[in-house]
């Protein structure tokens, strides 16, 4: 069987169990979205957001690029973000990273990737951030897994900064920040730091809202 064709056969099937153990599935999902959560993760094929949290289409908003970054002027993110706060309104904001990430890996090399140098190159700035505790860390997996665990830090930082999230932070509608890490060798989500709607911020980065 041509390939993309099971991707087809294997949709309609799960159209139909859908409707089978719920008749107004469909119907339902499609006259209301309201997901409470929005889901910041990398786009890696191992780590899908609604799989590994046992969502349902309709409770996760998702936005996914290489290595979960939160990028100062990407517009796509920004877009997601503003949208799903102000629109949606979603009540947590998840960043998920995980351990053997393929752009973390990348961005500690000197080897040059093309375009991709440039997205990466915001890793390699959490990197002289941390400079000092990574390079103490004995051995280069340890030093991975720790560069996944602080880019998931700087990045959920990096949402706080955004006057999106502290101009939602001053409404009801204020979302919960979690910062996440999901191991590929056993499927478990740890989490890495939590920002409670107006945790503290560098005094610069904060707007008069
Ligand atoms: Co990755």
């Amino acid at each position: 069987m041509i390939p993309f064709q099971k991707l087809l056969d294997d949709n309609k099937l799960w159209a139909d169990r859908q409707v089978e153990a719920d008749p107004d599935f469909f119907k339902r999902l499609e006259s209301l979205q309201s997901p409470e959560f929005l889901w910041i993760g990398c786009s890696d094929s191992r780590v899908p957001a609604n799989e590994i949290t046992g969502t349902r289409p309709g409770e996760i908003f998702v936005h996914r690029n290489v290595a979960n970054l939160v990028v100062n002027g990407d517009l796509n993110l920004l877009s997601v973000l503003q949208y799903s706060v102000e629109v949606l309104k979603v009540k947590h904001i998840i960043v998920c990273g995980h351990y053997g990430c393929g752009g973390v890996q990348a961005a500690m090399t000197n080897r040059h990737f093309g375009v991709l140098n440039e997205w990466l190159r915001n890793i390699k700035d959490v990197y002289r951030l941390y400079q000092k505790e990574i390079d103490t860390l004995p051995t280069k997996e340890e030093q991975l897994n720790r560069m996944t665990e602080l880019n998931v830090k700087e990045q959920l930082m990096n949402l706080a900064k955004t006057s999106i999230i502290q101009k939602a932070w001053k409404t009801e509608n204020a979302p919960y920040l979690h910062g996440w890490v999901y191991a590929l060798d056993n499927g478990i989500l740890k989490s890495i730091i939590e920002m409670p709607p107006n945790s503290p911020l560098d005094p610069v980065y904060k707007f008069e809202l």
